[in-house]
């Protein structure tokens, strides 16, 4: 069926000087997208003004990482996040985002932005992508979205505690060869390859 989560299975790449941006307002509702963005998630201007953010919203993607994000931002947090989008013709692209909020000069916030760029992939594929499935079969199993999101935040809460770690600090110190993040044989090849660049 074609619906509206229709998935082609198809991975679209973001050239790695590409910056994707987008503007919302309090609620969400897109206020701003650039020409990146518009061309990856195959929109034009009109399709995405004042629709909510979730019209590209994938569905791999956990509901306990969006309630971190706006919990942050709300609070005029900056968060980053690894994301995947879902295109409009059901291919998806993963993304590194930054959020934050929007201020007047007066200190208010008025909206929030985000700006992504292309991920590290061995970040993606080896942790990433693991995270997140383990997040979304624990939310698939409650029988409401509330009882959903708790139970991704407690599953999260969990990895955090294991690895003794703040959220920020986990995702920034992810393929940074950190001794204390999660690190893999892969991502200590890399570590090494750089060092000898
Ligand atoms: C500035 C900003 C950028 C966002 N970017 C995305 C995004 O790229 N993809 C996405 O699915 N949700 C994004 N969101 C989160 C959505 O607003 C929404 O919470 C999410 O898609 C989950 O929607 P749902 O709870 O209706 O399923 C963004 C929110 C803000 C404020």
């Amino acid at each position: 069926m074609r619906g509206e989560r229709f998935l082609t299975g198809n991975e679209r790449f973001l050239a790695l000087d590409d910056i994707i941006v987008s503007k919302t307002d309090l609620t969400g509702r897109i206020t701003y997208a650039n020409r990146t963005f518009l061309k990856i998630a195959g929109l034009t201007e009109k399709d995405c003004m004042r629709q909510p953010h979730s019209l590209i919203r994938h569905p791999d993607m956990p509901r306990s990482i969006f309630k971190r994000i706006w919990t942050a931002i709300e609070a005029g947090d900056e968060i980053f996040a690894y994301i995947i989008n879902r295109a409009m013709n059901g291919d998806h692209y993963w993304v590194y985002a930054h959020v934050t909020a929007t201020r007047n000069r007066a200190g208010d916030i008025i909206g929030y932005h985000s700006n992504r760029r292309a991920p590290d992939r061995a970040i993606v594929d080896d942790l990433i992508v693991p995270l997140y499935a383990r997040l979304r079969h624990v939310e698939r199993e409650p029988k409401n979205g509330k009882q959903a999101v708790e139970a991704g935040c407690e599953a999260l809460d969990s990895v955090l505690r294991e690895k003794g770690m703040e959220y920020d600090e986990f995702i920034m110190t992810l393929g940074q060869g950190s001794r204390r993040g999660y690190r893999t044989g892969r991502e200590a090849d890399l570590g090494q390859a750089d060092c000898q660049a």
